[in-house]
């Protein structure tokens, strides 16, 4: 019976059509898939934190009700995912514990502080823009939910990217302070969304099997090649520079050359060591604790209906 199913399997992920929940799938490929989504849900709660930070503080009305907008996206977008990742027989419970215990990994980009406004402007642009760039291909996932939730989360990705460009060329086109503000905000989160994309090829131990199931269609090198493509000239629209003075066109190989990254930074990071690494954990373990008793008291309201509707 495996036999066939694996067959089966082989032979879906060829013809490039979707693995759908009740299939039969390998326990490896089961595995990795649990491991992306879940770390990819875990991003999206715990980058609800930076921006989650700036509602209180944003500088108008409008802008105010924009960013909590967004915010609440991250959140939808956290639970599509889950719901997701369960389809894959993993308790959402489980895999609530895995990031509570600090088990569990999340996206290195949330460990980094949003210190000004114009920080939401450059994570809107910057971060949105890396998690559109990198999300786009995962529409064409092999994993029917997984590849579905995409659809949905890339078409809201795109308004938070354009937010983040609008707030950002505003500084940029206000006063001095202002547009050095923005030179400094995306000074700042320029590398770590490069880093985004995860280690060079050559240290991803999951790529190659990942591309071979059609999970990812591209590398982790790839895209973050096509991502800076896309920004040069949306800086230079924005008024703007990137901070690497080895950004340079390479006419032959049509696209733009960059600088090294700092590498040994983002492995700190993602084992735990980033700059607001602890406080992130600490934050959502508070809110997690906080809310108990209204998880508890949804549970007991829907055991009393189901008892009722039983009599
Ligand atoms: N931050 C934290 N960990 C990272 C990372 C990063 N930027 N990049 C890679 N890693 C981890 C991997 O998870 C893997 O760890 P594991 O083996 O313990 O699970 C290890 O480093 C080695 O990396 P690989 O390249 O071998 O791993 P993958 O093949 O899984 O590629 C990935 C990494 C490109 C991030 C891929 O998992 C992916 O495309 N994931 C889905 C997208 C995602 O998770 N995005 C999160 C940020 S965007 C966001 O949250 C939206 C925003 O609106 C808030």
């Amino acid at each position: 019976e495996a036999e066939a199913g694996q067959n089966r399997f082989d032979e879906i992920i060829a013809e490039d059509s979707r693995i759908e929940p009740r299939d039969w799938m390998p326990e490896s490929y089961r595995k990795s898939l649990v491991r992306q989504v879940s770390q990819h849900a875990h991003s999206e709660i715990i980058g609800m934190q930076p921006e989650g930070n700036w509602i209180s503080r944003a500088p108008s009305l409008k802008r105010k009700s924009i960013l909590m907008a967004k915010v609440q996206d991250e959140a939808g977008h956290g639970l599509y995912l889950y719901s997701a990742a369960e389809t894959l027989g993993r308790p959402r419970e489980e895999m609530y514990d895995q990031l509570y215990s600090g088990k569990a990994k999340y996206s290195s980009i949330f460990n980094y502080p949003a210190r000004t406004w114009a920080d939401i402007g450059a994570i809107g642009w910057l971060v949105d823009g890396a998690a559109i760039v990198n999300q786009v291909p995962l529409c064409r996932a092999s994993y029917g939910p997984y590849g579905r939730a995409m659809v949905r989360i890339c078409k809201e990705e795109s308004f938070h990217q354009r937010q983040g460009w609008e707030i950002l060329y505003s500084l940029s086109h206000g006063t001095e302070a202002q547009h050095q503000m923005a030179q400094d905000a995306v000074n700042r989160f320029y590398g770590p969304a490069l880093q985004m994309f995860g280690p060079p090829d050559g240290d991803s131990p999951n790529s190659q099997q990942s591309m071979a199931w059609k999970i990812k269609r591209f590398t982790n090198d790839e895209l973050r090649q096509r991502f800076v493509d896309m920004l040069v000239p949306q800086v230079e629209a924005l008024g703007l520079t990137l901070p690497d003075p080895e950004l340079k066109w390479n006419e032959e190989r049509g696209h733009y050359d960059f600088g090294d990254l700092d590498w040994d930074e983002f492995f700190a990071v993602i084992k735990g060591n980033g700059p607001l690494s602890r406080q992130r954990l600490e934050h959502y373990r508070k809110a997690r604790d906080e809310g108990a008793w209204v998880r508890e008291a949804a549970v007991a309201y829907a055991n009393r209906q189901s008892q009722e509707q039983d009599q």
